[in-house]
């Protein structure tokens, strides 16, 4: 782990058409590449949701943008900068097949960068598709990213900037800054990080009110063959969006595991065994960027992300599970995502939808619908927060597509 000294106190995503250069850019921002998966290094994109953490900083000598960079050297005149923030990166995959993924990841941003490749038409399927999923989630802090400015000659990338320019105008990233870079060759890094700290606010989050935190990954964190005696219990990564956890924590997870016998998810109860931020090994974490939590689980339970999409908090504080959703719906006109529109019909009783809530990807079934009201019975219990946004997937021509958003009633 690195060490910055400080927890990550803003977590900013990517999004972006499949090969844009999302991962390309954070390992230029933080000099590690997330995308690590053997499938994800065999077919060349990223598959689960990868991140990674950097400190930004700003030499006080130097005139913006120049001055911004990730170690505490300026890289223009050399002299010692000043720590700006220390940030988290939540890196979306772009393939179409990966909206869920994508959505999962989103539920924790706090705000995003586009990328859009300079050497591709605009707008490609997926840029459309993940700017209306940022605007679905509610991440209205954003940055467009040109990238790949190393690939064409200048009149061709003004020409480009343009088109980027018109497309977003007609979307709610309007007043977005559009920074042209390449991720490859580290041009113009520092004007981007420049206009990350003017654009991506860290939120106010209140650490007392009960802790939630969404979980985006988890782990077995032990080598095949270790001996029984150093074996470490279950990992958990996610981030908290309210209150705090410390080391000896009773926590509750939800909605749990599924008992067999019962046919119904139990929540688990565990406790907080060792905490991990980008500021190293702590004893207490707060909202904001990623965090890992050790605990006492059996870790053969938390291996390869199995628990995606749960909530933590302490014990009796969290929702119960339920497996009915309310939501009030607005649908968009069309649904994009693919090369030609597609008009979103209304949602019919009976039909399956996938749903976005929080971290987690559930299916369920219409089961009531009374104007923009529906409700939805869940094919398996989530922890459901009243108020909270929720992505609306229909599956069309063979793939799930986004259709609009909804907020829980
Ligand atoms: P997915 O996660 O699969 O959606 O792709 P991605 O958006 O993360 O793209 P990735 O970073 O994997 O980059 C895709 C390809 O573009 C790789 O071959 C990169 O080397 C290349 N690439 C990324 N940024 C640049 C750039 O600035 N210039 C050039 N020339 N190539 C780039
Ligand atoms: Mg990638
Ligand atoms: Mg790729």
């Amino acid at each position: 782990i690195k060490k910055y000294g400080y927890q990550p106190c803003v977590n900013i995503g990517t999004a972006g058409h499949v090969d844009h250069g999302k991962t390309t850019l954070i390992q230029a921002l933080t000099g590690s590449w997330t995308s690590v998966h053997s499938q994800e290094l065999k077919r060349g994109i990223t598959i689960r949701v990868g991140y990674s953490d950097a400190a930004f900083y700003k030499c006080k000598s130097c005139e913006e943008p120049l001055g911004f960079s990730t170690t505490p050297k300026c890289n223009n005149c050399g002299k010692e900068s000043e720590l700006s923030r220390v940030v988290s990166f939540v890196d979306s995959p772009g393939h179409e097949s990966l909206m869920a993924n994508m959505l999962s990841g989103s539920a924790l941003m706090d705000g995003a960068l586009l990328l859009v490749a300079a050497n591709e038409k605009v707008p490609k399927p997926q840029t459309k598709e993940h700017l209306l999923a940022l605007q679905t989630l509610g991440i209205q802090q954003i940055v467009v990213v040109q990238n790949k400015v190393d690939l064409l000659p200048y009149q061709e990338v003004m020409a480009n900037y343009q088109d980027i320019t018109k497309f977003v105008k007609g979307t709610f990233a309007a007043k977005a800054p559009i920074i042209p870079i390449s991720a490859q060759s580290g041009l113009n890094i520092d004007a981007l990080i420049g206009s990350i700290e003017s654009t991506i606010k860290t939120p106010e989050r209140d650490e007392k009110k009960d802790t939630v935190m969404h979980v985006l990954r988890s782990f077995d964190v032990n080598k095949p063959g270790i001996k029984l005696k150093d074996i470490k219990g279950g990992v958990i990564g996610g981030s908290l969006t309210q209150g705090v956890f410390k080391i000896g924590d009773e926590i509750e997870i939800k909605p749990g595991i599924m008992n067999e016998k019962k046919k119904t998810y139990e929540p688990l109860l565990t406790e907080i065994t060792s905490l991990g931020t980008a500021a190293g090994i702590v004893e207490s974490v707060k909202p904001g960027g990623l965090v890992a939590i050790g605990t006492k689980l059996d870790p053969s339970m938390t291996r390869s992300d199995s628990f995606i999409g749960s909530v933590i908090g302490k014990p009796g504080t969290l929702p119960e599970n339920s497996t009915e959703l309310k939501l009030e719906v607005n649908l968009f006109d069309v649904a994009v995502g693919i090369t030609e529109d597609t008009k979103v019909q209304p949602i019919q009783a009976g039909e399956l939808l996938r749903l976005n809530i929080g971290t987690a990807p559930v299916l369920g079934k219409v089961t009531k619908i009374k104007s923009k009201n529906i409700e939805i019975e869940l094919r398996r219990p989530a922890c459901i927060f009243e108020g909270g946004n929720v992505a609306i997937s229909r599956r069309i021509d063979e793939r799930w597509r986004l259709i609009g958003a909804g907020i829980i009633g």
